[in-house]
């Protein structure tokens, strides 16, 4: 991968004080990028904005993606050629606890920015992140392609759905005619693990906050199966797709899958174990969960047509994913993280030659 194209150029990442954002974020300043953020306050003393200093290192807003006025603000001045749109409410369980207000931040806030978007005139690329929840889950083991049919049965997994079909109305209206340049398409990925993630009821940070108070891990879902990928797989994906574009050899305006291989779709348990052999400790107890809230139990996504089109891949093995998503909880505290990200990044990078 050759990301050399992003130097000097104007990038806005929404949702950069989040914990996918804050990776972004730093995969593209190390790239030379003029990174712009917009997203709320970082949630965590701990998260990896914070520890890694990037408020320092790139032009960082703070605001409401609901705020139309501060959003077009940021838009008029500092003209992004680049939107990566990353800002949402991304957890299932609060969906059910405000889902008003999941479907403003996650439904209202894309209109928001792809109105900006098509307002702007120096703006020519924007990726919207979604989710693997997007699709219409039929339990059956399927893997899911981008043309299965959209669904979503909570409120999270309906917003970024419904974010879905904003942007496709989008694309279909204002950008199908290239001569604008305007380039839409939405990302789809999900059960992203890696460093600085402190957010509730994720796995990894549930098994790091325990073992670090040296309490039990509760799992409550051992056997759902989920597709674990590492932060920056996707985030390469992402990246792969602005990059086509910038060389003008972007594919068609669509939708894109970033799933792990089939081999990283794994039940809970086993990354509990796995975090807990490559933390060095920690121990677990299974309790049955009396939650009446609906989760998917088993989702994966079928990424050929990124391989195909895009000549991505996920490059990490399940081991290697955990074992690096590890040594960031193990090590945060001894400083350095932004470089520590750095290096993640490069050894990343390194399994692509
Ligand atoms: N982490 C995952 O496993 C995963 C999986 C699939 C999709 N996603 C998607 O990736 C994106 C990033 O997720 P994450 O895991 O980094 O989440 P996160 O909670 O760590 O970050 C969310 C970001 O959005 C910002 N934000 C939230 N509400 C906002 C609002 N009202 N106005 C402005 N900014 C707001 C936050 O400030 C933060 O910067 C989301 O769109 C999420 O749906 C994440």
């Amino acid at each position: 991968m050759d990301f050399s194209i992003f130097k000097n150029k104007k990038v806005l990442i929404t949702g950069h004080t989040g914990f996918k954002g804050s990776w972004l974020g730093i995969w593209l300043n190390h790239c030379g990028a003029k990174v712009i953020g917009y997203a709320l306050d970082p949630q965590h003393d701990k998260d990896n904005y914070v520890l890694a200093g990037l408020t320092n290192k790139i032009k960082d807003y703070r605001g409401d993606i609901r705020n139309t006025a501060l959003l077009s603000k940021v838009f008029n001045e500092e003209q992004p050629e680049i939107v990566f749109h990353l800002a949402a409410q991304p957890l299932v369980i609060d969906s059910y606890e405000n889902p008003s207000d999941t479907f403003e931040i996650n439904v209202q806030g894309t209109v928001n920015v792809l109105e900006q978007f098509r307002l702007s005139s120096s703006a020519h690329s924007l990726i919207v992140i979604t989710t693997d929840k997007v699709y219409e889950n039929k339990n059956s083991g399927q893997a899911y392609k981008e043309d299965d049919r959209l669904g979503g049965a909570d409120p999270y997994s309906a917003s970024k759905a419904a974010a879905e079909m904003v942007t496709s109305a989008y694309q279909q209206s204002f950008f199908s005619n290239k001569q604008n340049n305007k380039h839409v398409y939405t990302v789809r990925a999900g059960n992203v693990v890696g460093g600085g993630d402190w957010s509730a009821n994720r796995i990894v940070p549930d098994c790091i906050r325990a073992v670090e108070n040296n309490e039990a891990i509760i799992i409550r879902n051992p056997k759902s199966v989920r597709p674990w990928q590492f932060v920056l797989e996707p985030l390469c994906g992402y990246l792969r797709l602005a990059e086509l574009i910038e060389r003008g050899k972007a594919p068609d305006d669509t939708a894109f899958n970033f799933g792990p291989s089939l081999e990283n779709c794994v039940p809970v348990l086993d990354i509990v174990e796995k975090i807990i052999k490559h933390y060095g400790k920690g121990s677990y107890e299974i309790k049955n969960n009396n939650t009446a809230l609906k989760e998917s139990a088993l989702l994966h996504l079928d990424a050929s047509r990124a391989v195909n089109e895009l000549g991505w891949k996920p490059v990490l093995s399940l081991d290697e994913t955990i074992e690096i998503t590890t040594s960031w909880y193990k090590y945060y505290r001894e400083g350095n993280v932004y470089d520590r990200c750095l290096k993640q990044i490069d050894w990343y990078l390194s399994k692509w030659k």
